[in-house]
């Protein structure tokens, strides 16, 4: 890929010409984001180049920055400190960000979560070096995190975290009762599954099941449907739910964000309408995936 200079052959650092926009500027960053992070997180080169795919990836999270805030202030402002779980870590671009540009000056903690090992050990050296101590990360799955972390855990974020692990991320905020939860779901393969299993018997008497049939659109159904079943989950859980599409990710179908805050009560209308769709999509095994809080007439 075809590296681009920002400043000419001049490093991010140099002073720019006046009139000239700054590298910063150029860049579109947040004041006070500290570039030595961004290049050590090889966003930038060593000499402020950057290249096509870096600079989408700093646009994104720059984006995603801007829901988050808010959910930090709030709960700082209510809490007087933050402990933020980012599942499916990866190389932590959105944890060292928010650390830079919130956590340095608020109390809490960032704490990530990543399966494979060297991008844990490099996160934790990034982390040692630049002397974030509010930072932590876990070399386990979002599964095993459960029983390891704190109850009591404010926001939760998963940025593509793969597969089923935006499940295993919601059902971690649920049990965490945390506050707020971000998610850009990335492909989820096990409802697509379900689906194709349950589609010979479905055919007999839903014509809608053509919304499916084929392999493609068992795909795509499968996807949306997903999505479309967390949201009902998590506001069967007193979640208040907005979707939108997250500006910057025009490349990628994965585009959707999701920004759950608890709200008053568990929407029991919620919990009824997700386990009728799984009823009549005939994917009632899948209720364990998207499991509600109980309606009354189960628990009697
Ligand atoms: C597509 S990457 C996204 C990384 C990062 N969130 C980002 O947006 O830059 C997904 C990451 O999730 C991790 N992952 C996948 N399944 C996981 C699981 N069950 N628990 C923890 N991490 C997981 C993968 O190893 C990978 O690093």
């Amino acid at each position: 890929m075809k590296k681009h200079e920002i400043s000419g052959k001049k490093s991010a650092q140099s002073a720019p010409k006046k009139g000239a926009l700054s590298t910063a500027e150029q860049l579109g960053l947040r004041e006070g984001q500290s570039l030595e992070l961004l290049k050590a997180l090889h966003i930038l080169t060593r000499d402020g180049a950057i290249n096509q795919d870096s600079r989408r990836k700093l646009k994104q999270v720059n984006h995603l920055l801007q829901f988050i805030e808010p959910l930090l202030a709030k709960v700082q402002s209510s809490k007087g400190s933050v402990t933020l779980v980012d599942h499916g870590a990866g190389k932590s671009y959105l944890g060292f960000m928010l650390y830079d540009l919130f956590f340095k000056s608020i109390t809490g903690k960032v704490i990530g979560v990543e399966v494979r090992d060297e991008l844990v050990a490099r996160s934790r050296e990034l982390a040692a070096q630049f002397g974030f101590k509010g930072m932590e990360f876990l070399n386990l799955s979002v599964d095993a995190s459960n029983t390891v972390l704190p109850k009591e855990i404010d926001i939760v974020t998963a940025l593509h975290a793969c597969d089923t692990a935006t499940d295993d991320a919601i059902a971690f905020a649920l049990s965490h009762n945390a506050q707020h939860v971000v998610l850009v779901p990335c492909c989820q393969a096990e409802v697509a599954g379900a689906l194709k299993a349950g589609k010979a018997s479905a055919l007999q008497n839903n014509p809608l099941v053509e919304l499916w049939r084929r392999p493609l659109h068992t795909r795509e159904f499968g996807s949306q449907l997903t999505n479309v079943l967390r949201c009902l989950q998590l506001e069967a859980h007193g979640y208040e739910v907005t979707v939108t599409e997250l500006v910057g990710w025009e490349h990628s179908m994965k585009n959707e964000l999701i920004v759950a805050s608890k709200g008053a009560a568990h929407a029991k209308s919620s919990a009824k309408r997700l386990n009728a769709m799984l009823d009549q999509l005939g994917l009632n095994a899948m209720r364990p995936r998207f499991f509600t809080p109980l309606l009354e007439k189960e628990v009697a």
